[in-house]
């Protein structure tokens, strides 16, 4: 049931901190800081010895998985590369007994990424599965998986199942490099606590749900958006723009900031707002540069920036704060006042939030 919210994304989009926790429960032992997952536990050897892991999925899915990417690569240090299901499929990939192939999905039930799987097995690979919903078709052909444990998501556009799947694969790259001696002790340590404390900081982000709603009272007619984010926080920008497409039907891209100058700049003029993730760390010196590019140009600049920020306060139109974390879990928090404004934006345009036109919650025909 919705409850006292409008639609199931809100409440979705609210649930987030708890369905963080329960992802890691049991999972993450945060005074011990011992992380355990069955399906990695009892396939040691496999993730150990792995020269390769390529991640599989479609949607928001894929996004989570070019998180993976970044996580994984930087925690274990194997090499990791991230298809979109449907092409992985139609072009005969490279396999060998040493790649591990990663298949994320919420539904457990998406056409291609069954099709992806079931030819990766084909070829000799060894498969993990990322699924929400139990018992569903892919999370059954898998040879191993881990469960996201988000709940059932009601909403077509997906959110809680998106900050799952990337706290499952937080886990999994923690895990995987301590078995590889790939991460510094200390490091480890400080990202299981940190990890742990990350269901509170998402509270925190909810609270900026009024903040986000101003804003997005000031956008809703627009007809064009650009999002940007650098690193691990790339993805998160391609996420936020999926979201404002899916639910609000105005145009939006995503791209690595550093892109802009390569063409998106051209479309910048008083009339396109660009959402940027400026968060401290991650480059934040080169994302005030590209900040000062739009605001040359006259764009106009909505950003998501740490509590006590100072420098991209003083240029960007609209600010965001969110609190601290380190920079590779910071995509759990960063990604939640994109949610909120996709959902802000499409609703003062008075969309049917959760039942998007054309859009089904689970594809399962290609
Ligand atoms: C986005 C969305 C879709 C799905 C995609 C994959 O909000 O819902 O892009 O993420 O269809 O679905 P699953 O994860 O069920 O395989």
């Amino acid at each position: 049931e919705k409850g006292k919210y409008k639609y199931f994304m809100l409440k979705e989009v609210y649930e987030q901190s708890k369905t963080i926790s329960d992802t890691l429960r049991g999972r993450l032992l945060i005074p011990e800081k011992i992380i355990c997952i069955d399906g990695i536990e009892s396939h040691k050897e496999i993730f150990v010895n792995a020269e390769s892991i390529t991640i599989v999925a479609c949607g928001t899915s894929w996004h989570a998985s070019l998180i993976g990417e970044y996580l994984l690569e930087e925690l274990t240090r194997i090499r990791v590369e991230v298809e979109y299901a449907s092409e992985f499929r139609y072009r005969n990939p490279v396999i060998g007994k040493k790649n591990i192939i990663i298949v994320i999905s919420q539904s457990g039930e998406t056409a291609d990424t069954l099709a992806a799987l079931k030819l990766a097995k084909k070829k000799g690979a060894f498969v993990f599965g990322i699924c929400n919903v139990v018992g569903s078709t892919i999370a059954r052909s898998v040879d191993a998986g881990a469960y996201t444990h988000a709940g059932p998501e009601i909403s077509v556009a997906s959110t809680k199942a998106f900050t799952a799947q990337i706290t499952v694969l937080v886990l999994l790259a923690l895990i995987i490099g301590k078995y590889r001696y790939a991460i510094d002790d200390n490091r480890y340590k400080f990202l299981c606590e940190e990890l742990g404390a990350i269901p509170e900081k998402v509270n925190y982000v909810l609270k900026m749900n009024d903040t986000i709603k101003k804003i997005s009272q000031l956008y809703h007619n627009v007809n064009n958006f650009i999002y940007l984010g650098r690193g691990i926080n790339f993805p998160v920008a391609l996420e936020g723009a999926l979201k404002l497409k899916e639910i609000s039907y105005i145009h939006a891209e995503g791209y690595p900031a550093a892109e802009m100058k390569h063409g998106p700049i051209a479309l910048i003029d008083e009339n396109m707002p660009v959402v940027i993730i400026a968060t401290k760390k991650g480059c934040y010196d080169k994302i005030i540069g590209n900040i000062q590019e739009i605001k040359a140009r006259k764009g106009k600049v909505i950003a998501i920036v740490n509590k006590g920020d100072i420098q991209v306060n003083l240029l960007a139109d609209h600010v965001i704060e969110i609190p601290n974390t380190d920079e590779i879990l910071s995509p759990l928090i960063t990604v939640i006042p994109l949610q909120l404004f996709a959902y802000q934006i499409a609703f003062s345009r008075g969309k049917n939030v959760d039942q998007p036109r054309n859009l089904a919650k689970s594809v399962t025909v290609e």
